[in-house]
């Protein structure tokens, strides 16, 4: 559906700040922090806003036409800035541990870092932070800048693919130099994929883990339309009424759960607590700039590790055996690619009843690896 229109030349020059972090507080063996970082990219200039609901549904039929994406109905970018936009932004996350190998774990849209730590009763079973502290790895996990814990930014010139792969090529650093990280694995979940790719491809790591991820738009459609795009701070003001009217979250539970989960694959109080405490809306800015920006994956070294649930919407059309070979051949250049096509899963794989097999599975990758 989508073609690549331009290749913005993404030339990162970032640094993280020094001895910037300050802990907030401490639990089981993680703590909270505040990490500044500085990047300094070009920009893609957006050339269309959205106010309201009548907005976000004309933007949900102009990213889902047949022709979406070609000179009829092109992708509301007008260009980019010719020179690097430099930025500070405050970033959220959970430490745990430090040295030895630490995996950054990079979240989808509408979700938040809770995704790899769930805080509802009974939800350890999910949580990959707690299951890789077992396995004898240190964590980093983070809000993307405009969620959560991390500075809230502009929705349309911030909350850009190429700004997000710059901050996790600072975070990469932060593991490395704060924590002393010996190794750095990222471990990426939908648009968090497509951002731990980025960054793969631009700094080096030592391991590459991406799921809900086929690295293909051909069948986002379902997804975009599926989700029922809504202007957050009008659908839940009391927990968005401070975000700008470019952040966009899902209509109502069941179409967040049409997108992320398989039945009978989850708990339907999973499902409730993903859409009432993890969710969090992401930016108009977003998905136009993934579609606009080309990835070089010949550029990653990396193993690599594609972990799929089956019956994902967004990356597959909701069946993905048969695709993520192909997935598997854009990393040319790779030590090694690995796929699983057939987890009985959707979209959100960590928060099936298959997670604990999905985090095995990724231990074993990083231990065939020595990672
Ligand atoms: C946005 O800019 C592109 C490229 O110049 C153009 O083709 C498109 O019509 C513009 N869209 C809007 C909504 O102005
Ligand atoms: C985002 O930045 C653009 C360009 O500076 C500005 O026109 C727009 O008003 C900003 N949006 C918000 C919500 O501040
Ligand atoms: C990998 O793919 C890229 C892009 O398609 C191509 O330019 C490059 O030659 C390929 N590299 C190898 C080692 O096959
Ligand atoms: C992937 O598998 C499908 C279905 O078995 C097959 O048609 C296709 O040729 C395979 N692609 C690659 C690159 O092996």
């Amino acid at each position: 559906m989508y073609r690549s229109l331009l290749t913005l030349g993404i030339a990162a020059v970032a640094c993280a700040l020094p001895n910037g972090f300050d802990y907030t507080s401490h639990t089981s063996g993680c703590r909270e922090v505040q990490i500044p970082v500085q990047v300094s990219v070009p920009r893609f200039i957006l050339n269309t806003t959205i106010e309201n609901d009548w907005d976000a549904t004309a933007l949900t039929l102009a990213l889902t036409r047949r022709d979406s994406g070609t000179s009829s109905d092109p992708l509301p970018v007008a260009g980019s800035t010719s020179k690097a936009v430099k930025s500070s932004y405050t970033i959220g996350a959970t430490l745990c541990g430090t040295g030895r190998t630490t995996l950054v774990l990079t979240h989808g849209i509408i979700e938040s870092k809770k995704y790899w730590d769930p805080d509802f009763l009974g939800g350890d079973k999910y949580s990959f932070v707690k299951a890789a502290l077992a396995a004898g790895y240190s964590v980093l996990s983070y809000d993307r800048i405009g969620v959560g814990t991390s500075s809230k930014v502009n929705s349309s010139t911030d909350a850009q693919f190429q700004v997000q792969g710059a901050v996790l090529d600072e975070l990469v650093s932060y593991a490395r130099k704060t924590m002393k990280a010996e190794k750095v694995a990222l471990f990426g979940h939908s648009y968090g994929s497509y951002i731990s790719a980025l960054s793969a491809s631009q700094t080096e790591v030592d391991a590459l883990i991406l799921t809900g991820y086929s690295g293909s738009f051909a069948n986002f459609a379902p997804f975009v339309a599926g989700t029922g795009f809504r202007i957050a701070r009008l659908q839940q003001p009391y927990r968005w009424g401070d975000l700008d009217s470019g952040y966009i979250t899902s209509s109502d539970l069941f179409a967040e759960t049409y997108v992320y989960f398989a039945a009978p694959h989850f708990s339907h109080d999973v499902a409730e607590w993903t859409y009432n405490v993890a969710s969090q809306p992401f930016a108009i800015g977003e998905l136009p700039t993934v579609l606009e920006t080309t990835i070089d994956y010949s550029k990653i070294k990396a193993p690599v590790l594609l972990l799929q649930g089956q019956f994902d919407v967004s990356a597959c059309g909701g069946d993905c055996v048969g695709l993520i070979n192909t997935t598997a051949t854009l990393f040319n250049n790779s030590k090694r690619v690995q796929y699983v096509d057939d987890l009985p899963a959707g979209h959100d794989l960590n928060l099936h009843y298959i997670a604990p097999k999905a985090f095995q599975m990724v231990f074993d990758f990083l231990k065939k690896e020595r990672v």
